[in-house]
């Protein structure tokens, strides 16, 4: 999972989907991580943790770190929550399978509405309430995937 800062949107992301992927039993690994380096070794920004907290999932443990071209190659799936992200990520591609890799997170899920998670780092706790409820939904259309794997 991967956004920009690796604070808000991605650890939130993950965080969702490692609570389902354990509560299932599924042998599953999930990571995530920022294109920019600003925020390395950082924990989710706090509201964004408070937010989680509230619906009953933990990301207070992970920490920002940086994306790297190597996550190409090690992961299944690579999801891009903005189009940007995916355009970081798709120049450090080296070759067609990794391009195929990257894809918007709500795109492969065919969110209805939504293509890109919006940043909400700027916003205001609504717009952190509306990430996590996006995450929430999103991710539990990907796990139904990860399901019959
Ligand atoms: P994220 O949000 O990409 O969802 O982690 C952001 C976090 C930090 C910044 C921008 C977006 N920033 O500019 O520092």
């Amino acid at each position: 999972m991967v956004c920009l800062g690796n604070i808000c949107r991605s650890p939130m992301a993950e965080g969702l989907l490692r609570h389902k992927i354990q509560e299932l039993n599924l042998d599953v690994e999930t990571d995530s991580a920022g294109t920019s380096g600003i925020h390395i070794g950082s924990k989710p920004d706090h509201r964004m943790i408070d937010t989680a907290a509230k619906y009953g999932v933990d990301i207070s443990d992970l920490r920002a770190r940086q994306f790297q071209a190597s996550d190409l190659e090690t992961f299944d799936y690579v999801f891009a929550m903005d189009k940007e992200n995916q355009r970081n990520m798709l120049a450090l591609a080296k070759n067609e399978t990794q391009q195929n890799k990257v894809k918007l997170f709500l795109e492969q899920v065919n969110y209805p509405e939504l293509s890109e998670v919006p940043d909400p780092y700027y916003g205001d706790q609504a717009a952190f309430e509306f990430v996590f409820n996006l995450l929430d939904e999103a991710t539990d259309t990907f796990i139904e995937t990860l399901k019959k794997l």
